[in-house]
């Protein structure tokens, strides 16, 4: 299928999510970082079917998804109207990040205005907000004509869906959900999160595609890691993404230092146990056969941190439904550009294994 034809295919299924939405319901849709679960931002029962579907704790706060404004081609956009009706405070620097990064996968995080539900914030005065690159995304935004709550359209704790179909296999036989397909998700992990809340300095809450560095590089602002120079808060779960165990799969996954396979291998006595070996792109085979003690093929993953991203978690999901008794990753290497993907592979581990659930979160 074309993509013409995809888009074409598609308006009718948008105007069916746009009135799905306006009736409080669900809808899935692709976004450039993960599939997100839909629902209307200012209906209090819509925001609560997303924390009973997904199995998330109420006071793990969502993001709100907005359109960016008409002559969406311009130079200068006028955003200062879009977000109006969200945020207290406006600053300088967060319109320089806005103009810099949106639409795109960036979530600030601001003082909220009052009128937004305390149901999407977990209950905190702050709000997460970002507007979404997918053109899918950003036609239903603009067709429905309000804010938009989507948490990764994953069960609690789970790595989260990077096409239609993932999100499909993650609900199949406990929700009936409407899922807009947009294809594979480009960035391939979810957003990066800076905190502007605090009124004294850019905050990283969460890792993405988009680094620091890139963001002192295009509007001058330095951007603090949490706990460096400012304020610390009374830690709330405010990004949930930040629990230790995330993103994890049902197969114990572990990382390997370079050239150290078999130590990654010492919790797993068993000679006959499949491993899943991932192996960079620009090393050559790692010669398992070479030892007897590992029963492991090797999956082919790339040296490129933007690739690598795109892939990660169509490559978790697949191997983790092909029956292996442990999953291996090398660990990304130093360096900025691999922190969202360190991150996420981190907590994957951890969250790893048949009781994942039990222990994991969002
Ligand atoms: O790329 C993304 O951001 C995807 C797509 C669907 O947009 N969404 C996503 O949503 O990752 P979710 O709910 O899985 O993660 C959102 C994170 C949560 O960890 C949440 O705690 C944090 O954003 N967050 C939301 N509101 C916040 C707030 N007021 N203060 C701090 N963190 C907040
Ligand atoms: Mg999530």
């Amino acid at each position: 299928m074309s993509s013409d034809s995809k888009l074409l295919q598609s308006t009718a299924v948008i105007n069916e999510a746009v009135q799905t939405l306006r009736d409080g319901g669900l809808v899935a849709f692709p976004t450039e970082t993960v599939y997100g679960l839909g629902a209307d931002a200012k209906n209090a029962n819509a925001i609560k079917k997303i924390f009973t579907t997904k199995g998330r704790p109420s006071n793990h706060p969502l993001i709100v998804h907005l359109a960016a404004p008409d002559r969406f081609d311009q130079l200068q956009l006028d955003w200062v109207p879009v977000l109006a009706p969200w945020v207290r405070d406006l600053s300088e620097d967060a319109l320089r990040l806005i103009n810099a990064f949106w639409p795109g996968p960036l979530t600030l995080v601001f003082k909220k205005d009052k009128s937004v539900l305390s149901e999407l914030t977990g209950g905190q005065d702050t709000v997460a907000i970002r507007a979404p690159a997918h053109p899918l995304a950003q036609e239903l935004l603009r067709k429905f004509k309000g804010g938009v709550v989507a948490p990764s359209a994953n069960r609690f704790g789970k790595v989260s869906p990077t096409s239609a179909g993932d999100v499909r296999h993650e609900f199949e036989g406990i929700l009936d959900l409407m899922v807009l397909d947009g294809g594979d998700c480009e960035v391939g992990i979810e957003s990066t999160i800076i905190d502007l809340s605090s009124g004294d300095g850019a905050v990283l809450l969460r890792p993405g595609a988009i680094t620091p560095k890139e963001i002192l590089e295009k509007t001058g602002i330095k951007v603090f890691q949490r706990g460096e120079d400012v304020k610390k808060d009374d830690e709330l779960p405010r990004v949930s993404g930040s629990l230790k165990a995330h993103y994890a799969p049902t197969t114990p996954l572990r990382l390997y230092a370079p050239g150290r396979v078999l130590d990654a291998l010492t919790e797993f006595p068993d000679t006959k146990s499949r491993v899943a070996l991932a192996v960079w792109d620009s090393e050559s085979s790692l010669g398992c056969d070479a030892h007897p003690s590992i029963n492991a093929e090797e999956v082919i993953v790339s040296s490129d941190s933007v690739s690598f991203a795109s892939k990660l978690y169509r490559t978790l999901r697949d191997l983790d439904q092909q029956g292996w008794d442990l999953i291996l990753f090398p660990e990304p290497p130093a360096g900025e550009e691999w922190d969202g993907v360190r991150d996420r592979l981190q907590r994957a581990c951890f969250g790893s294994g048949p009781s994942s659930s039990s222990h994991s979160s969002n």
